[in-house]
């Protein structure tokens, strides 16, 4: 089974699962980094790991092109289902077996209010167990956490984690938790979409490949690697 992950910038994020095409956190209409338009998109799950605009992004209106499912916190999905989309709600440390594999909400440091001002529940990462036993954690926004080293127990193939820092883990927090995590492979996220979250990704790379075992990928937008 052949996984291929992409990055579109920001936390933006596309996964196929054999035939299976997710979207995790679409934000495409006024990402400065998205390489393509949210029109352009193609989906069948869409997971949301919080409320905030940059996340939530253009879910709605690729929803209801695609028919995806959303698949997110439970406060979100009742949101999303009042919008008419269909909806899958789960709550941290809650996992189900969808389609393309076991899919787990795991804690994130970090706020959730929906742009309208209604309350997003907890946010969240997400762990991805595909049927072919490869795992994927997507952080989400989220500060260091020490239970970063329980998800890292599981055996991690690739973690997207942020270095941005303001709202997020910043490069020496994200150091510490490549060192927590111990995956394979990690895609820095989260950074140099705006200003305020400017990072040199190369040099937080040879910072931890110096320091772990971890190979580090910095992306340009729509780059894409195969696990
Ligand atoms: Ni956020
Ligand atoms: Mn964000």
């Amino acid at each position: 089974m052949e996984i291929t992950y992409t990055w579109y910038g920001h936390a933006t994020h596309g996964l196929k699962v054999g035939e299976h095409k997710l979207l995790i956190d679409p934000f495409f209409t006024n990402n400065p980094s998205a390489p393509i338009k949210a029109e352009e998109t193609e989906a069948d799950f869409i997971l949301i790991s919080h409320g905030h605009g940059d996340h939530l992004g253009d879910t709605i209106g690729i929803a209801k092109r695609t028919g995806a499912l959303c698949i997110t916190n439970f406060e979100i999905a009742n949101w999303l289902a009042e919008k008419g989309l269909e909806a899958h709600g789960q709550q941290i440390g809650g996992g189900f077996h969808h389609p393309f594999g076991y899919l787990k909400l795991t804690q994130a440091l970090h706020g959730s209010v929906l742009p309208d001002g209604t309350y997003g529940g907890n946010p969240a990462g997400f762990l991805l167990t595909t049927p072919n036993k490869k795992k994927i954690y997507f952080a989400g926004d989220t500060g260091l956490f020490g239970d970063m080293s329980l998800i890292g127990d599981e055996g991690i193939d690739l973690a997207l984690l942020p270095i941005g820092d303001n709202y997020t883990m910043g490069p020496d927090d994200a150091l510490k938790a490549v060192k927590l995590l111990r995956a394979k492979t990690v895609v820095p996220v989260h950074y140099n979409t705006w200003e305020l979250i400017a990072q040199d990704a190369l040099a937080w790379k040879e910072r931890v490949e110096a320091e772990t075992t971890t190979k580090v990928y910095v992306l340009k937008p729509g780059e894409s690697l195969t696990l």
